[in-house]
């Protein structure tokens, strides 16, 4: 966790209301394997890192609530009786959103004022999104008093980004930002919403992440679609979701689905067992079993269910030609953010020069490599 980043942000809070702010951190996160598995109640396999959101939040007497983000030099204005998604559907609609979806529980929160900044790039694929909604309900919930768990709040979380985002999102990037522990990764199994703390120790490995700094547009509408083929080709196996499906089970309905879909459900299907082995590789520290799933996983998010891109994918092709890169994959909801890549600590700098200067002659632009630490989940700054 950045101090500077919290020190902004209390000073800005202060300088604009003349009072002392509650201070809240909020990571963002990583994810080793298990990408679009959630939805479809299956496992995942994030982890809290030490980028994310700090906000300084406290309750106001004006009649009205006001948020800032520091970093967009954005204001707005709300009342907590006229709630509404903007139209503009930027940041605003998270803060807007948590609020919402609290006043749903018939829970009442009083005004507030919230001043906000993060330093993970909106659209590496961290979510920098949950980041911000966790902040906002976990500042609430301690200001508030409101008595909420942390599992209702990542709930609150999620469904502000269905309502007020409009994105159908699974429930892995809150529960990872709310529930992160320090140097593990969580085991998460997305129906009983229950994780296992693995300690990450990868020896003479690291992870680094390479930011395509790319989004592409209708990564939201993909999002979504993706979700329904899932949900519509479970409902055609009678089944609650396809984290119950086999291989098998899908080929007896291949006839009625079309190729496309069904290759998005194998998919899904795959990426399950995968999660389920490459917790096995890491408990049997093998690195090149936990590696080679993680190309997997890549190829099957590029050719299967077809939420790569071209920047994606040129620098998984980049770390494939690296023998001392064992694994590396799209990580997120996709069409651009980060790689994820498991190398060599000696040789991480050298894969990173020359993916860097590889991806700036193939794109004309400049790709960024961050090395994250495995950190503690959202919490209160003394
Ligand atoms: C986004 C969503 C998550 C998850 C990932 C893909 O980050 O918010 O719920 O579905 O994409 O694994």
């Amino acid at each position: 966790m950045s101090t500077k980043l919290i020190n902004e942000v209390k000073i800005k809070f202060i300088e604009t209301f003349n009072e002392a702010p509650l201070l809240v951190f909020s990571p963002g996160r990583i994810n080793l394997i298990g990408e679009h598995t959630d939805y479809n109640e299956g496992f995942v396999f994030p982890a809290a890192v030490d980028k994310g959101i700090a906000a300084a939040i406290q309750k106001s007497n004006s009649g009205h609530c006001t948020a800032i983000a520091l970093d967009l030099d954005s204001t707005i204005e709300f009342e907590l009786d006229k709630l509404k998604p903007s139209p503009e559907g930027s940041w605003e609609n998270y803060v807007l959103g948590v609020v919402a979806e609290i006043q749903k529980k018939n829970i009442v929160v009083g005004n507030f004022n919230i001043v906000f900044k993060g330093d993970i790039p909106g659209g590496a694929g961290m979510s920098s999104s949950a980041a911000l909604e966790n902040s906002v309900v976990f500042g609430l919930n301690e200001l508030f008093d409101l008595g909420l768990t942390k599992h209702d709040m990542i709930l609150i979380s999620q469904k502000a980004e269905h309502n007020y985002v409009g994105v159908k999102c699974g429930i892995m990037d809150q529960y990872a930002s709310m529930f992160g522990v320090e140097n593990n990764a969580l085991h998460l199994d997305c129906r009983t919403v229950e994780s296992k703390p693995f300690e990450i120790n990868f020896k003479d490995h690291q992870l680094m992440l390479i930011n395509t700094n790319v989004k592409h547009s209708l990564s939201d509408s993909a999002y979504n679609d993706r979700r329904a083929v899932c949900e519509s080709i479970s409902d055609l196996l009678g089944i609650k979701a396809l984290r119950d499906a086999t291989e098998a089970d899908l080929e007896k309905v291949k006839d009625k689905v079309a190729p496309e879909n069904y290759q998005k459900a194998l998919y899904a299907i795959q990426e399950n067992k995968r999660t389920l082995k490459a917790a096995k590789a890491i408990e049997d520290a093998d690195l090149d079993t936990l590696g080679t799933l993680i190309y997997q996983s890549h190829e099957g998010l590029s050719n299967k269910y077809k939420v790569s891109c071209d920047e994606l994918d040129f620098l998984v092709e980049q770390a494939k030609k690296n023998k001392h890169v064992l694994g590396a994959r799209m990580m997120g909801g996709g069409f651009g953010g980060c790689t994820i890549n498991l190398v060599a600590k000696t040789e991480a700098k050298a894969f990173a020069d020359v993916a860097s200067q590889a991806y700036k002659k193939k794109f004309d632009k400049d790709c960024s490599v961050y090395f994250v630490k495995l950190s503690n989940g959202t919490h209160i700054v003394k």
